[in-house]
């Protein structure tokens, strides 16, 4: 069994409304990452909480390292769980030292013992020379890692960090992505971390689990989420993109879509049916004389990358099909220019 098992964990708060979480199953091995991410009140704290016993499942399972931490008839209480928790606002204590904040999840442990801990994970996150300071004497990102030493001080087999990043600036936050999936790696911690930014997701989990209304929609690796998504939710919800429908050839490979022939990276496990297709924006290449041509409504310039809204022609009731495609910056390109692309099959995928 793996490390962490959830087995059809489900959580309804109030008899009449429907489930916070759904019948929801994951594993994770020892020292993984793992991310939940969905969108507000999708259930990621109440998953989050039920894990480290702040609530009771109303069914399922949680087993850790091979034990039932809770189920149908008994619940062990958060402390002898072996979880750190990271709260989203951190939860410093603002009228004692970072040394004594972090001392403070130690209190079994003799007061020699306790210091040398504590200084040591201050060490781990980077802040040996920190430990006199108070809280509020602290930027956002090293409050952050105080409670992440915090969390690491009791040596716990899990840490859990609820929207760790969220409170942080864009340069801070791609720092912290990093300092925080080193000091997990450092330790071999494992971790659940909720957030609701995609970016956040993809850049420090072994296997991201995408939730919509309590229930899990996929569980894969960041790479092949975005190759891959399972449905419509997922492949929008992890990235922009275009969704389409089209008859499958018999091929088996290639769809027939408003819009003209649009090829799969492989033979689909589909039948000759009526499909639905995610093509990412950067699939779509302007080239001289490509498969595919349309007239650009709108740009919108991103820094990196030009966003266009590309109109095509559709074939079939000839309708207009808008598409998004990512043009190099400086590309010149104009609204009401008619341009041409080729789509890179590598990134389309057949959705449910
Ligand atoms: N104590 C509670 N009593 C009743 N309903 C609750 C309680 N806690 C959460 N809920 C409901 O459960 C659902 C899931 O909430 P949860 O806090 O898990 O969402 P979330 O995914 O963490 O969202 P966010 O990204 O906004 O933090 C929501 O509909 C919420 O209103
Ligand atoms: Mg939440």
């Amino acid at each position: 069994m793996s490390f962490i098992h959830l087995k059809n964990l489900t959580k309804t708060f109030n008899h009449n409304e429907r489930e916070a979480v759904k019948e929801l199953n994951l594993s994770i091995d020892k020292g993984e990452i793992v991310t939940l991410l969905g969108p507000s009140g999708c259930g990621k704290t109440t998953t989050l909480r039920m894990i480290a016993g702040f609530e009771t499942p109303s069914n399922g399972t949680i087993y850790i390292d091979g034990k039932a931490v809770a189920g149908q008839s008994h619940s062990l209480p958060p402390e002898k769980r072996g979880i750190g928790m990271v709260f989203q606002d951190y939860a410093l204590f603002p009228h004692m030292t970072i040394l004594k904040n972090v001392m403070f999840g130690l209190n079994r442990w003799k007061t020699q013992e306790k210091k040398a801990r504590a200084r040591e994970v201050l060490e781990l996150v980077g802040l040996e020379d920190y430990a006199k300071r108070y809280p509020a004497q602290l930027s956002g990102g090293q409050q952050q890692r105080v409670a992440l030493a915090r969390a690491l001080a009791p040596n716990p087999h899990v840490v859990l960090m609820d929207e760790p990043f969220s409170n942080l600036d864009a340069g801070l936050r791609e720092k912290m992505r990093y300092d925080v999936t080193t000091i997990l790696r450092k330790a071999n911690t494992t971790a659940i971390i909720v957030t609701h930014d995609q970016k956040d997701a993809f850049a420090v989990s072994d296997k991201v689990a995408v939730m919509n209304e309590g229930i899990i929609q996929q569980v894969a690796a960041p790479k092949e989420m975005y190759r891959c998504p399972k449905n419509c939710f997922v492949a929008q919800f992890v990235g922009k993109t275009n969704l389409l429908t089209g008859m499958m050839d018999e091929d088996l490979k290639n769809i027939h879509t408003h819009i003209g022939k649009v090829s799969l990276p492989e033979e689909s496990q589909k039948q000759l049916e009526t499909v639905k297709l995610s093509i990412r924006p950067e699939g779509c290449k302007l080239v001289q004389e490509g498969t595919f041509c349309g007239r650009v409504q709108r740009v919108t310039y991103s820094g990196e990358y030009q966003e266009l809204y590309v109109q095509l022609q559709n074939d079939v009731n000839h309708a207009e099909e808008t598409m998004l495609i990512y043009a190099p910056v400086e590309q010149e390109i104009e609204v009401g220019k008619v341009v041409s692309f080729d789509i890179n099959p590598a990134l389309v995928a057949l959705v449910d």
